[in-house]
């Protein structure tokens, strides 16, 4: 392992001002979201879709890094071009989602475990090989009642640990992404609970399995109430919840911190991220990592057809122009309205 070159890679993932398209959706996932707008979910299709976001030349200036699920990066552009290479030319850094999706976890009723670690270490070189420079694996952590239980957080932590750990020695930089869901009626301080508990078990995890703090870049839920929750937190409330929560779990070490949006709207995330940030003097950067916070715009404008392609691209350059901002602490909401 190149310590100094996985920590090169990490900080250049959360360089100011920029942050990380995730657009790795699993083949379920992405045929959800094009079922919503009425597209179908062919091979051609993804392709379409995913290639009009890596040539957005003006929304790209803001995104570091593309999360590609594995058909992805195998996949060659209408004109031929592999999308590695569409995505090079962009100036962002081509990554890849590692993780095989959840499956329950044995006697504990409700929660999951992340599945992929057994053949990691072999597929590992060869998305190195491919050009994927960092990866990226999800541990899914609910909250209900009851829930979620030590036996879920140790052995998601651990999984985590696992992967980030066979991702350094091969020299690619881990995301490591416990989420913590917001689909319950939990208010924002069950949230900060559960989320530092489970952050705290990642790092000691993390630890055990000696990964290098310097060449990660973690990906956590921000704190804040469940979409289900009668009790909805303020921006300022969220903003100060997370960052205290992050300094008290988060060693200094880690170059960045790079959220997911995990269903906020598109401008609650961003606005949230602008709030972290304006409070500033933090150890680490913060930015983010957004899926559908950076997707759900574009992909509606586009709807599948040829000629919305400007459009979608608009559409994505305003969001992750937005996003660029806050991940500086320089959005304001009027610059939302503006561009409407
Ligand atoms: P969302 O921003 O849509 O939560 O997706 C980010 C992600 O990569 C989840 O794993």
């Amino acid at each position: 392992m190149n310590l100094a070159d996985l920590n090169k890679i990490a900080c250049a993932m959360v360089a100011p001002g920029r942050g990380i398209l995730a657009a790795d959706e699993s083949t379920g996932t992405i045929k959800k979201r094009f079922d919503a707008i009425g597209v179908e979910s062919t091979e051609d299709n993804r392709r379409d879709y995913r290639e009009l976001l890596f040539r957005s030349a003006e929304g790209m200036k803001h995104i570091s890094g593309v999360i590609l699920y594995d058909e992805t990066i195998w996949q060659k552009a209408k004109d031929g071009t592999p999308l590695v290479e569409v995505i090079k030319k962009a100036g962002a850094i081509p990554g890849i989602k590692v993780d095989e999706g959840t499956k329950p976890l044995p006697f504990c009723p409700g929660e999951v475990i992340t599945a992929g670690l057994d053949k990691l270490a072999d597929r590992l070189p060869k998305y190195y090989e491919q050009g994927a420079r960092f990866a990226k694996w999800r541990a899914v952590i609910d909250i209900a009642a009851g829930i979620p239980t030590h036996t879920c957080v140790w052995a998601n932590a651990h999984a985590l640990a696992r992967y980030a750990a066979l991702c350094q020695v091969n020299q690619i930089v881990p995301i490591v992404e416990p989420e913590v869901l917001m689909d319950g009626d939990h208010d924002i301080d069950r949230c900060l609970q559960v989320t530092t508990w489970v952050l705290k078990e990642t790092f000691q995890q993390l630890y055990y399995n000696k990964v290098a703090l310097e060449g990660m870049v973690l990906k956590p839920n921000m704190a804040i109430a469940g979409k289900k929750s009668a009790k909805k937190a303020s921006v300022e409330e969220v903003a100060e919840k997370t960052v205290k929560m992050l300094k008290e779990c988060v060693p200094g070490a880690v170059p960045g911190i790079a959220f997911l949006s995990g269903g906020q709207s598109d401008e609650e995330a961003t606005a949230h991220l602008d709030a972290m940030n304006k409070i500033g003097g933090l150890p680490w950067k913060l930015t983010f990592s957004y899926g559908r916070a950076l997707q759900a715009a574009p992909q509606k404008t586009w709807a599948g057809k040829a000629a919305n392609v400007p459009a979608a691209q608009k559409a994505f350059t305003h969001r992750a122009e937005m996003n660029g901002l806050a991940a500086l602490g320089q959005w304001k909401a009027d610059l939302e309205k503006k561009a409407a």
